[in-house]
């Protein structure tokens, strides 16, 4: 195995391969990253000259791709060429839940991995280190060595370019919208692996810009294992907290400041302790639902239970925010224009997948709304794909209910709107001027703020009604 690594493939140019190999390579100049997708839509983006056609928004990702962009930085479709050219290869490749078969709701799909495997197996040459950057259930790297083991024919242990590998886990802990951030200045790298050799070398990469003391070195189980955990402990807080959320509005207590008294304590910590509409993302309902089949698979019923209820948590708390959007425009929204600004499932991100947003749109559209979606970085395509359902499109014809339209502006979601919903926490809507936007509205005109995030002082002053998540104005008045 060489000295050092200086050619890196990674496999999957998406949310995670694409930040990652961006920041590897420009903390790493002597490398050479290429990264291979199937999508040529989507590497067409990461090549486009105009750098706000990124496929991925993310603050701070497009100044460092300007400086590495076909210096040491490739984004392709030529999969077999640079499996061939690595000497180590990423797979960040994505591992969605399955939808049918075995396992449908929960188990992951693993065919995208599985063909990446497949893949290298196929076209790489001599000495390979094979990371795993996708989050995967734990022993997946047992199939992954499988699948490349086989590959080597007999033959191979006589050729001076005989294919070796060797399988290593190291799991991505990037939360989107601060992505950047999070992998220069990561709260740990994880590696888990046998061969002391590559690990040491995707080390040596690390080392780059992040502290040893950082660095942990584990097995390969308990690598792949405590990612998908990190993941069901950080959804489990939020779950926590917004069970919190519906008793302070029956009790008077704020959420707010239940957070700020709770978090304090260093045991429990300020973090990841804002109530909202529930988690989003690719990755906490898929990474938690994957946790439960494991422990089905072995047997341990109790604990799946535990956790699944951490999902469950999650949809009722989406359900409980549409009634009280329906319980406080008098029980019914047939007819009446609904503003909802924010679709991402969280602030500084594209990314709608999972995202709360969808299943409140779904009911509030279901009980006849007709909503109007701003979202600062959502195009209307991520909308209809999510909703399922076009643009202008009637959900029911014949009963004529409900249906969403596209907004360029906050000025334009809220003209004419019986409400105002808050779902995602974009900076632009701490500074909305209710003034302007209330002179505009139906009357009585409503704000739901779901994040927290609005200066509901300001918005009451100017004449709004107000209703924030785990809070009760009546109590309080
Ligand atoms: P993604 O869907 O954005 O990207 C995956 C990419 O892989 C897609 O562009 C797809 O076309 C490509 N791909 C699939 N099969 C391929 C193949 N055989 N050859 C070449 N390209 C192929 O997914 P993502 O959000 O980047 O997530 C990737 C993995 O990282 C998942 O396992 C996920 O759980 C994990 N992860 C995601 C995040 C996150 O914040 N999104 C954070 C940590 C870990
Ligand atoms: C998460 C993990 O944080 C990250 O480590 C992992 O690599 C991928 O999954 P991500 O899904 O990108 O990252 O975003 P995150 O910031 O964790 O938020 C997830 C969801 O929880 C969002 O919908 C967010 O709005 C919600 N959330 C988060 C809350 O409702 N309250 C909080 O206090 C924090």
């Amino acid at each position: 195995m060489s000295k050092s690594i200086l050619n890196i493939c990674c496999i999957g140019a998406g949310y995670v391969g694409g930040p990652t190999m961006t920041v590897i390579a420009d903390k790493c100049p002597n490398i050479k990253v290429n990264v291979v997708d199937i999508n040529s839509e989507r590497i067409k983006k990461w090549n486009d000259k105009d750098l706000s056609k990124l496929p991925i928004y993310e603050p701070g990702l497009k100044e460092i791709i300007e400086r590495c962009r076909n210096k040491n930085l490739f984004f392709s479709t030529e999969i077999q060429k640079h499996i061939s050219n690595a000497d180590m290869i990423f797979i960040s490749v994505n591992t969605p839940t399955k939808t049918k078969g075995i396992g449908a709701g929960q188990a992951s799909d693993l065919k995208w991995v599985e063909a990446s495997s497949r893949e290298i197996a196929k076209y790489s040459k001599g000495k390979t280190i094979v990371v795993e950057k996708s989050t995967l259930p734990v022993r997946t790297a047992r199939t992954i060595k499988e699948i490349l083991e086989a590959s080597v024919s007999k033959d191979d242990y006589d050729s001076s370019n005989a294919k070796e590998f060797s399988v290593l886990s190291n799991p991505e802990f990037l939360s989107e919208g601060n992505a950047v951030n999070d992998l220069e200045n990561p709260d740990r790298v994880l590696i888990g692996g046998e061969d002391k050799e590559a690990i040491s070398l995707l080390r040596e990469i690390y080392l780059n810009w992040v502290k040893e003391e950082k660095i942990i070195t584990t097995d390969l189980w308990s690598s792949e294992l405590s990612k998908l955990v990190a993941n069901a402990f950080l959804a489990q807080r939020v779950s926590s907290i917004n069970t919190v959320s519906s008793l302070c509005e029956a009790t008077g207590a704020d959420i707010k400041n239940v957070s700020l008294a709770i978090g304090t304590d260093k045991r429990i910590g300020p973090l990841f302790l804002n109530a909202g509409p529930g988690f989003g993302g690719s990755c906490f309902k898929k990474d938690i639902s994957n946790l439960v089949y494991i422990y089905n698979h072995y047997g341990l019923k109790e604990e799946a239970e535990y956790w699944q209820k951490v999902i469950d948590i999650n949809y009722w708390q989406q359900n409980r925010i549409t009634e009280i959007i329906l319980k406080n425009l008098f029980g019914t929204i047939t007819d009446k224009k609904i503003s909802i600004l924010g679709f991402s499932f969280k602030a500084n991100t594209n990314d709608t997948r999972e995202s709360p947003a969808i299943r409140i749109c779904k009911n509030l559209i279901e009980e006849g709304g007709n909503l109007s979606i701003y979202d600062p970085q959502v195009k209307a395509e991520a909308i209809e794909f999510n909703l399922n359902l076009a643009e202008h499109e009637l959900f029911d014809t014949e009963a004529k209910v409900g249906s969403w339209q596209f907004s360029n502006t906050i000025i334009e979601s809220t003209k004419n709107a019986d409400a105002v919903v808050v779902m995602t926490e974009w900076e632009e809507f701490k500074y909305i001027n209710w003034n302007e936007i209330i002179k505009m509205m139906r009357k009585p005109p409503w704000l739901f703020d779901t994040r927290s995030i609005t200066n509901i002082k300001k918005a009451k002053e100017a004449g709004m009604k107000t209703w924030r998540l785990g809070f009760n104005e009546k109590i309080n008045q």
